[in-house]
């Protein structure tokens, strides 16, 4: 890790319970509710094709999943941005769709084209899923989670993930992405018993999915539900916060205090009822919630994550500077986790991610 600044490697924990030598990881420190001087940083989709050394990974298997169940592979995708920038947290490599296609549904990623999916929309598809074959089909990933525990830098903090049920059953309805999920949305208002057994199934499975990978190594987890935004009060906090809910009550019978990152983007006015109702310990921010205002309703409840816009770290120099300044001010007086509001796109200048990094390992300029 050559590129750690001075004294980010000594602080101590604040816990007293803790030993002193170990110093503590810094984004568990913040996910404690911690304020820190220096922001950890972590980057949603932080792996990818933006980098030159995941191309050349990804061209050695003909398929994306076959990287995301190759241990040996996965894991070293999952090291590339650590390795490259010094991040404060590796993500697990791996997709949300890994859950969808451990049940049993056919699930294919075209170059080009992003997933496809076999689509599920009566209660006999929901009946062909299997959760007893589950298990089997996706412990492949927890190897590669304990594999990248064994190389971390002690500083560095292992994160794995999954998508929240209702992003993953609106794949699983839809075939594939959508620009409205209408498809999903209509089962759900028309035939809420039916779409529940679909959400009580992914719920079950991604219950499992994370119990394994803590069990495997996982510190941190983060649930990734990408569509909440659609949905309106009720069916929010029917599909986004009551499935969640369960979710991180159980992941917490088997690891109390377990931190648990949600990451409901696009809740806008719902974000405040999220992170107090959902059980999640923190809350990731979409770019469009205005950091003051974050400040105010939301990290008065607990840590917070973001929320760069993805498009301010292609477009690099003044803007991303002046926004990552805006961001710090705003929410460097709490608990606060940099990140962006949504993942890195393929498009991105990897010195930028550079550039990103060194600017938060130093202290804001007093205006
Ligand atoms: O963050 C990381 O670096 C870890 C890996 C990770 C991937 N996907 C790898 C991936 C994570 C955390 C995800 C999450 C994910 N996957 C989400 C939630 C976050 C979000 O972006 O909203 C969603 C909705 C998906 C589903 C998905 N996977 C789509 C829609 C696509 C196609 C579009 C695209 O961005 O390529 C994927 C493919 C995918 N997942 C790739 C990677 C690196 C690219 C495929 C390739 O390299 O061939």
């Amino acid at each position: 890790m050559g590129n750690l600044g001075e004294g980010r490697a000594t602080v101590m924990s604040g816990d007293p319970a803790a030993t002193p030598e170990v110093p503590a990881k810094l984004l568990l420190r913040a996910l404690s509710g911690e304020t820190l001087s220096l922001p950890p940083v972590w980057l949603m989709r932080q792996a990818g094709r933006y980098l030159p050394e995941y191309r050349a990974l990804r061209q050695r298997v003909p398929g994306f999943l076959d990287l995301c169940f190759t241990p040996e592979l996965a894991c070293e995708a999952t090291m590339q941005p650590v390795r490259r920038f010094g991040m404060d947290a590796a993500i697990l490599f791996s997709d949300i769709l890994v859950v969808a296609h451990g049940l049993g549904q056919k699930v294919e990623f075209r170059e080009g084209e992003g997933p496809v999916l076999a689509p599920i929309r009566s209660s006999a598809g929901v009946r062909e899923l299997s959760l007893d074959a589950f298990a089997a089909r996706v412990t492949p990933v927890y190897e590669t989670v304990a594999r990248v525990a064994t190389l971390l830098p002690a500083e560095t903090t292992l994160i794995g993930f999954a998508g929240a049920p209702w992003t993953v059953a609106s794949y699983m309805v839809e075939g594939g992405g959508s620009r409205d999920f209408a498809m999903v949305r209509r089962w759900a208002y028309t035939d809420p018993a039916g779409f529940g057994e679909l959400i009580d199934r992914v719920t079950d499975a991604t219950i499992t999915y994370l119990r394994g990978q803590v069990a495997a190594g996982a510190e941190v987890v983060q649930l990734f539900d990408s569509w909440a935004g659609v949905l309106p009060e009720a069916a929010f906090r029917r599909w986004v916060i009551a499935p969640t809910r369960r979710i991180t009550a159980a992941l917490r019978e088997t690891r109390p205090g377990l931190p648990i990152i949600g990451f409901p983007r696009g809740a806008g006015l719902m974000y405040r009822a999220y992170f107090s109702e959902s059980g999640v310990s923190a809350l990731g921010l979409d770019s469009t919630v205005p950091p003051s205002i974050a400040r105010k309703t939301l990290q008065s409840i607990g840590p917070v994550q973001g929320n760069l816009d993805p498009l301010l770290l292609v477009a690099g120099g003044e803007a991303m500077a002046s926004a990552v300044a805006v961001l710090r001010r705003a929410l460097g007086e709490g608990p606060f986790i940099f990140n962006l509001g949504h993942g890195i796109v393929p498009e991105t200048p990897v010195e930028h991610v550079a550039e990103l990094v060194t600017s938060l390992r130093r202290p804001l300029e007093t205006p």
